[in-house]
């Protein structure tokens, strides 16, 4: 990663800052990005106090101006774009029957446009640099996640318009990794949108058993390291996408089993 730039969307909670962390201990000089002044402040004094070359960019990853102006504002100050990281997400938890259709709105502007804008904006860098576009994905972009319509969806075209674009540049040279954590400790759950729309301010899991995002971003940065093509994350998540695929009927019933304990 020595020499190299990285632009990280959503990196300054859970598994953004923990890639920038990552990143920039392996050399990389790091740009994140989120929309809160706040938060973007401690995660650079945070990243810089580790000797991590970083830099901020306020910008809504589902603003098409903003997260153009995001890339441009990496480039501007490095020169040059090597890895972009779509990292920015939101998740929810509330059944289809009973949500606000606005929810599903903000998870698709959220967590696949704000992926297809950036990928826009950063390509004419990325194919000059041969570089990666990495996807944050889930396992909900496998497997549908009762509670999660919106998120899964969301997940869903993600995979799709990752692994069509991964098709087309194959000529060019930019690598695109689709990465898929399991269940990851950070702020997820607490910032999920229930079904009207309002944060749900808490976690309905045991964020202490999961995987931390410092795992996943070491996960991740040996894959962009490796130009792997997909990463999937933890035992019980690589044994859904397996069950999944051969046993799709008993995978329904023992996925709502599982999603039924969150009450
Ligand atoms: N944690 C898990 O269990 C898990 C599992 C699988 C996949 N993932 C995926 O991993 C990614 C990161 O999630 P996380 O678990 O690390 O969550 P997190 O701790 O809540 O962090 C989310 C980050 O995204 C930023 N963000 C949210 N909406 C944004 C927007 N519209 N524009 C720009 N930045 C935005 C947040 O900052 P601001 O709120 O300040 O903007 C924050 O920096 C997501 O794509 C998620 O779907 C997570």
């Amino acid at each position: 990663m020595k020499n190299k730039v990285v632009l990280i969307t959503g990196g300054t909670s859970g598994i953004g800052l923990a890639c920038a962390r990552a990143f920039g201990q392996a050399g990389a000089r790091v740009v994140i990005t989120g929309r809160d002044a706040g938060r973007l402040a401690a995660a650079t004094a945070e990243l810089q106090t580790a000797g991590i070359d970083c830099l901020a960019a306020q910008a809504d990853v589902g603003d098409e101006a903003a997260a153009t102006r995001a890339v441009a504002e990496t480039v501007r100050a490095f020169g040059q774009l090597d890895v972009l990281i779509n990292n920015a997400g939101l998740s929810m938890r509330a059944r289809f029957q009973e949500v606000d259709l606005a929810v599903l709105r903000q998870l698709m502007q959220t967590n696949f446009w704000g992926t297809v804008y950036s990928t826009k904006a950063a390509l004419p860098h990325l194919l000059a640099s041969r570089g990666s576009v990495v996807g944050i994905s889930s396992i909900a972009g496998y497997r549908g996640l009762p509670g999660r319509t919106g998120y899964s969806a969301s997940k869903f075209a993600m995979h799709g318009f990752l692994e069509a674009l991964r098709t087309e540049l194959l000529p060019q040279g930019v690598h695109v990794l689709l990465a898929a954590p399991g269940f990851t400790a950070s702020n997820i759950r607490h910032s999920a949108l229930a079904a009207d729309g309002s944060a749900q301010g808490e976690s309905p899991r045991d964020e202490a058993a999961m995987m931390s995002a410092d795992e996943v971003a070491r996960h991740v940065l040996e894959a962009v390291l490796h130009r792997r093509r997909t990463l999937t994350l933890t035992a019980q998540g690589r044994l859904t996408v397996f069950l999944n695929k051969w046993l799709p009927a008993l995978t329904d019933r023992l996925v709502l089993r599982h999603f039924e304990k969150e009450g």
